[in-house]
């Protein structure tokens, strides 16, 4: 057990969207107990969990080295299996505003002194500019309203170093032809209102226009309901 994880301590406010729209998967005290299975969150997305959980880990490299932001908790063994990745070195801070998210995921990691979880919100963070060498964001950007997300982005491209990167995996709008087209419309519709931000609107628009990426490379997945973006600052 990862109890021994070092923490440091922050309180912050629950954002509205969190409580008001993602109570049920993340701030309800069962949530953790419920979706935090491997078959659960892999069917979520299609069984493509492996896949898009791999190549965020190779955007960031084999062994990864200096300071990595990893901006939310994610349930599954993404961040396990980032942990193994970090060179003697390294240095591995998870941030996320609940501190269920962050106890259900120092559960999962070994006591390690090279990781930090921090509680705080990712749209104000507290790190120096220019302090971090990748800035990782695994399916946050869906979650949350323009305002957030675009600080959020801002707030990345910030604390990342110039040459640095921000590694970002999240939904895009489907190739027109995409059976699970409907489906996810109506996902959308009732539980996540404002992933179809990503569907209308090129996720690179969100970014701040004064830091604006010195390099992107867009990957996409399974006809496009997925993207990452590999963004070089
Ligand atoms: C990364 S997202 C989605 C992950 C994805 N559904 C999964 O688990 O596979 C979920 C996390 O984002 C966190 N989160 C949402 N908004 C946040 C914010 N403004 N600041 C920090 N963490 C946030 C939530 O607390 C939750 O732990």
């Amino acid at each position: 057990m990862g109890t021994g994880q070092p923490r440091q301590a922050r309180s912050s406010v629950i954002p509205r969207y969190l409580e008001q729209v993602y109570w049920w998967a993340y701030v309800h005290p069962r949530a953790v107990q419920v979706f935090e299975r491997p078959w659960l969150v892999n069917l979520i997305l299609f069984g493509n969990y492996g896949r898009l959980r791999d190549a965020a880990l190779e955007a960031l490299g084999t062994s990864v080295k200096g300071r990595t932001l990893q901006l939310a908790c994610v349930y599954g063994n993404l961040t396990p299996r980032l942990r193994e990745r970090l060179t003697p070195d390294a240095r591995l801070d998870v941030l996320d505003v609940l501190p269920v998210q962050l106890d259900n995921l120092a559960a999962k990691l070994p006591t390690d002194p090279r990781v930090t979880l921090m509680q705080g919100d990712s749209s104000s963070l507290t790190l120096p500019d220019a302090s971090c060498d990748q800035v990782l964001m695994f399916f946050l950007m869906h979650e949350q309203p323009e305002a957030v997300r675009r600080a959020t982005l801002a707030e990345a491209m910030r604390v990342v170093r110039p040459g640095g990167r921000v590694v970002i995996v999240d939904y895009d709008q489907p190739a027109p032809w995409h059976p699970l087209r409907p489906l996810m419309r109506l996902v959308f519709k009732h539980l996540e209102p404002y992933a179809m931000d990503l569907w209308h609107h090129d996720l690179r628009s969100f970014l701040p226009a004064e830091a604006p990426p010195a390099r992107l490379e867009k990957t996409s997945f399974f006809g496009g309901l997925y993207q990452m973006l590999v963004l070089t600052r």
